[in-house]
């Protein structure tokens, strides 16, 4: 069915209802009144040639992202992003998401920009294609990913949100290395979810979906002269991007990283690299000292050091035992917020915390934060939220892929 209707003296919209989808349409936005470029609204027919047009469109985009894997839906992926940032003003977001000029404009936007880093930065490689994986422990995989505009503007603190598949969860992951030079970022990331298992079983040469990025505000390290910085487990890929840029600011960095065992600890050659002392701690003594971060620091403070800030990076309940630490003492303490997080850009609301009594987003006020001011108890209770979801996403992919080795005998 075709409607027409007024929405002012300057517009018209024109709607085509086809089985559940409605194509909306604009007649002379900008136009004053009386100047109306169209003669006459569109009739069924040209509404319907513009149906046809769009299926068309997408029908071409579908091959085209076999091909080169995820173009059509990272131009998508960009166009949401703008759609969200253009959210406080509706008349835009309307047509953002309803007109097919700005979806058509960003995919040739797209396609020239995927064009540019294919063949002018990255010879032939493929946009967000993995470059290196390499296994740090038995759970911890390292990859580096071709991201040439992510690593342009990367900063230690930041973070990308990544796709696997089409189809996929987006997660957040923390920087933990860029360069800008091979136009590479990357990323180290603990395979304890479906997505996450399914990210691991990619190999060198396979693309990703999408990397975005890169989001959140970079850490604040300007003016720091002696710094301590913990990291716990999996915390450590984020602590040593942000010791080795203080180490080369000529800042005085103590490091202290804490593992449960020696079986799992990661990149103790870089770490050692990018710090004045090295503290390794595990929980069984099985390598360096059997303690807490929480006692070292605390030893470290009363021999004397002084510390222009602490910066805590690892689970939500150390980082909550580093700031009580450090409270009595009164060294600022900053803490990376490692949430639930679904769009990256303040809209969904799934990063938030509270902060000094005050609302904030992990993504876009943060990741880092003034630990002694933030509410571990509730962003723990939040971050537990989704475990029994978690757990039934692993199991259903561990299904499918036992149904596959029995296929594959
Ligand atoms: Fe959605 Fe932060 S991830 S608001």
């Amino acid at each position: 069915s075709l409607h027409i209707s007024d929405v002012s003296a300057q517009r018209k919209v024109w709607g085509v209802k086809r089985g559940q989808e409605t194509i909306l349409g604009v007649l002379s936005p900008f136009v004053p009144a009386g100047e109306h470029r169209h003669p006459r609204p569109p009739t069924a027919a040209t509404a319907h040639a513009h149906l046809e047009r769009k299926s068309r469109l997408q029908r071409r985009t579908a091959v085209s992202a076999e091909t080169l894997p995820s173009a059509s839906d990272k131009a998508e992926n960009h166009l949401h992003h703008a759609a969200y940032r253009q959210v406080r003003q509706p008349g835009v977001s309307f047509f953002l998401e309803k007109c097919c000029i700005f979806p058509c404009a960003l995919r040739a936007i797209y396609s020239i920009r995927k064009w540019f880093d294919a063949t002018i930065e990255g010879g032939s490689l493929r946009v967000y294609q993995i470059l290196k994986k390499q296994t740090l422990n038995v759970n911890t995989k390292l990859m580096v990913i071709h991201a040439p505009h992510v690593a342009r503007k990367a900063e230690p603190g930041q973070f990308i949100i990544l796709r696997v598949s089409a189809e996929g969860e987006r997660i957040p992951l923390t920087i933990a290395d860029f360069d800008r030079e091979k136009g590479s970022v990357t990323i180290i990331f603990q395979e304890v979810g479906a997505t996450t298992q399914a990210l691991g079983a990619l190999n060198e040469g396979d693309c990703l979906h999408d990397f975005v990025g890169p989001l959140g505000k970079e850490s604040e390290l300007e003016g720091l002269k002696k710094v301590a910085v913990v990291g716990g487990g999996l915390g450590c890929a984020i602590a040593y991007p942000q010791a080795k840029k203080l180490h080369e600011m000529g800042v005085e960095v103590d490091l202290i990283a804490g593992f449960r065992s020696k079986d799992i600890i990661i990149l103790e050659d870089e770490m050692k690299n990018a710090c004045t002392n090295l503290h390794i701690v595990t929980d069984d003594g099985s390598n360096g000292r059997k303690a807490l971060v929480t006692q070292v620091l605390k030893e470290l403070i009363d021999a004397g050091n002084q510390y222009d800030a602490v910066i805590a990076i690892g689970p939500m309940i150390m980082m909550k035992f580093v700031c009580e630490t450090t409270r009595p003492y009164g060294i600022k303490t900053i803490v990376s917020m490692n949430t639930i997080m679904v769009d990256g850009t303040g809209m969904c609301g799934g990063c938030r915390l509270t902060v000094g009594g005050e609302t904030k987003f992990a993504c876009v006020d943060g990741p880092d934060f003034d630990g002694h001011l933030v509410d571990f108890d509730s962003a723990m209770r939040r971050g537990a939220m989704y475990k029994a979801q978690e757990r039934a996403a692993v199991e259903r992919r561990e299904e499918h892929c036992n149904l596959f080795k029995k296929e594959v005998k």
